[in-house]
């Protein structure tokens, strides 16, 4: 079962075990995770469930579509032009069983 954790601005982590298929962002959504809003539920037009991805998990990522760049120009907290990427887009399966973010202080 893929596993998400999500490292907080005040130093505290939530961990949970989610079905394959489950994005970051629906994860945090049905998790009660806060800082996490996920307003437009996952159409890439809201921009609310921007989260920096830990440097390690990056190269099993698909590179940001079109869409998601230019969202990623909406971001409330400032982009990380590496590490900023939407949760909504980024969803666990066979190649992604485990990722680690951290979700920026505000959406
Ligand atoms: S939930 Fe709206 S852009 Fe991800």
């Amino acid at each position: 079962m893929p596993t998400i954790t999500y490292h907080h601005s005040d130093g505290s982590v939530d961990e949970i075990d989610v079905v394959p298929g489950t994005s970051v962002m629906r994860g945090a959504v049905a998790g009660g995770i806060s800082g996490i809003v996920g307003e437009c539920g996952g159409q890439a037009i809201c921009a609310t469930c921007h989260v920096y991805v830990r440097p390690e998990y990056l190269p099993a990522l698909p590179p940001p579509s079109d869409d998601e760049e230019e969202m990623l120009e909406e971001t409330a907290a400032p982009r990380d032009p590496e590490r900023s990427r939407l949760g909504c887009q980024l969803k666990t399966g066979p190649r992604l069983e485990r990722i680690v973010v951290d979700v920026p202080e505000e959406q």
